[in-house]
């Protein structure tokens, strides 16, 4: 008797390429008829501690650091001391919460809640003798020289106690922060009766759908569904009608995953014995590069899959590319596993068998971070001049040259920088030279020893701080900084890199 060809399903094939928007209109049709209440697919990475603290929000350079953050995407609390003015000033979109870091009972753990980092712009009220405008424009002016005095709380309870007193309430929700791993999927507690479970993940079919060799002609056919404490890809492998392959991708991750800084992506699985494939795209079209990796499973064994970025090979319908750019890990568009009949290149998979198959996925994280600094302090060039041997006054700064009726200014700047080496937490300290209302965008003049003069935009001095938080190469340095007249594209990694770390 002749066996029967299994038949082609036109229906599922239509049903793959709407699952993907690959025909949008059919999608529309298919969301106009079907429950209006159907989940979308959302992100699903871990709520971690994620947010930016800044102190001094309120200040010349820490408003900056707040709207750069905000325009970078960042998550921002604003730590101010001044509830209303501070909501009039930096608006809705920013997370708010007054204290002062002169009172620690008021840095309490809403204040710290969630944090990754902190930039510290804060400092004493400095203005001149005849008083200053309301919007302290000859304070901000920053060139002009006016006679100065301290008014307020003095230098030794804003630079040295107050930055004691946030370090002690930072630096343990820091530390805990540490991490050089960030979950982008946890499958193992979806149905968690915790009111703040850590993965506020959808159902999975809203976002992981099967993507067969029936898009070719095949009749395989696979899904991914929840079971207890995991996730399971599972199906029929056939290699009826040239097929062979079965697989499941996510919709377009939206927004597209950042991994930059990360080695690579780790999976937890337990599977069946069978070499299966793990893609991901940075490219948000259909039918685009996939970065692949092939892992070999053992049966009814948990184990941890490294995925390094640098390994991947280029593939576009499992033919490598030679030319291909490497992924793009600060966009991952979406991912996929799959399990195939072959390899790269028409050469067959070794471990491959028709027929069911069972993959459980536990969680998919990236790894690898390298630390980066955690605490940003603003200081000031000059801290260590004001004792220095055979030092010419007349050719420093102001606050150098008047250290002492300012409340001896750097000399407690720099007990407070200090008190941050002292910490343990990964920081970065910034001394600008004397702070200006310019642009910023400007070459900048990095320098260690605490020599250099000049000066700097506040808007500089924000997006060094914000860039140090992002370099594994801005850790433990503390450096002076002037900008020069040019416009420059500041190249972040080189400029620090050129740095000698404290310790
Ligand atoms: N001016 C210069 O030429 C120059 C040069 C080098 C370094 N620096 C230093 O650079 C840093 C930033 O300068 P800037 O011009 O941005 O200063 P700023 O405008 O005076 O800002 C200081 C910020 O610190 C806040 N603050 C003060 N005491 C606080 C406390 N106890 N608790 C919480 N917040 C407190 C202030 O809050 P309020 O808004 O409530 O007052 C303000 O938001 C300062 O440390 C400054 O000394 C200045």
């Amino acid at each position: 008797m002749k066996a029967t060809k299994p038949s082609w399903n036109p229906g599922r094939f239509l049903q793959t390429l709407t699952y993907f928007e690959v025909i949008p209109v059919l999608n529309w049709f298919q969301q106009l008829f079907q429950s209006s209440t159907a989940p979308q697919p959302t992100m699903t990475t871990t709520a971690s501690a994620n947010t930016v603290l800044v102190v001094g929000a309120t200040g010349g350079v820490g408003k900056r650091v707040v709207k750069q953050l905000h325009d970078r995407g960042y998550s921002v609390r604003a730590l101010v001391r001044d509830l209303e003015r501070g909501k009039a000033m930096l608006g809705d979109d920013v997370d708010i919460i007054d204290a002062d870091i002169t009172l620690p009972e008021t840095l309490t753990p809403a204040v710290v809640k969630d944090i990754r980092a902190v930039i510290c712009c804060t400092g004493p009220r400095v203005q001149p003798k005849e008083g200053d405008t309301p919007d302290r424009a000859k304070y901000y002016q920053g060139l002009k020289f006016y006679m100065p005095e301290v008014v307020g709380d003095s230098p030794e309870s804003t630079d040295y106690q107050g930055i004691k007193n946030l370090l002690h309430a930072i630096a343990d929700p820091l530390k805990a922060a540490q991490t050089n791993e960030k979950i982008l999927f946890d499958f193992t507690d979806h149905s968690s009766p915790d009111p703040s479970p850590p993965t506020p993940q959808p159902p999975l079919p809203a976002l992981w759908g099967a993507l067969d060799d029936v898009v070719m002609g095949g009749v395989s056919d696979s899904t991914m569904r929840q079971i207890d404490h995991a996730a399971l890809f599972t199906g029929n492998v056939s290699t009826a009608n040239s097929g062979g392959f079965a697989s499941v991708r996510t919709r377009n991750l939206e927004p597209a995953l950042n991994l930059s800084g990360y080695e690579g992506v780790k999976l937890r699985v337990k599977g069946d014995g069978q070499r299966y494939k793990f893609l991901m795209r940075s490219d948000d079209k259909w039918d685009s590069i996939a970065y692949s990796h092939s892992f070999d499973t053992t049966a009814n064994a948990w184990i941890d899959v490294h995925i390094p970025f640098n390994t991947l090979i280029p593939a576009f319908r499992a033919k490598t590319l030679t030319d291909a750019a490497p992924l793009n890990a600060n966009r991952i568009c979406s991912l996929q596993l799959m399990l195939s009949k072959f390899e790269y290149d028409g050469n067959l998979n070794p471990l491959f068998t028709p027929g069911t198959f069972a993959l459980e996925v536990q969680s998919i994280s990236a790894y690898g971070r390298p630390t980066m600094p955690q605490f940003v302090l603003v200081s000031s060039a000059g801290v260590t001049r004001i004792d220095r041997p055979g030092i010419n006054l007349d050719e420093e700064p102001p606050a150098v040259r008047m250290n002492d009726q300012l409340g001896g200014i750097l000399t407690w700047k720099r007990r407070g920088e200090e008190a941050v080496r002292e910490s343990g937490l990964p920081y970065t300290i910034v001394r600008p030279c004397a702070l200006t209302e310019a642009d910023g965008g400007k070459q900048l003049t990095l320098d260690q020893g605490d020599n250099l003069r000049g000066a700097i935009s506040r808007d500089d001095v924000a997006a060094i701080c914000i860039h140090a938080i992002e370099q594994p190469q801005a850790c433990n340095l503390t450096f002076e900084v002037r900008a020069e007249d040019t416009d420059l594209a500041v190249h972040w990694t080189t400029l620090f890199d050129q740095l000698q770390p404290d310790r």
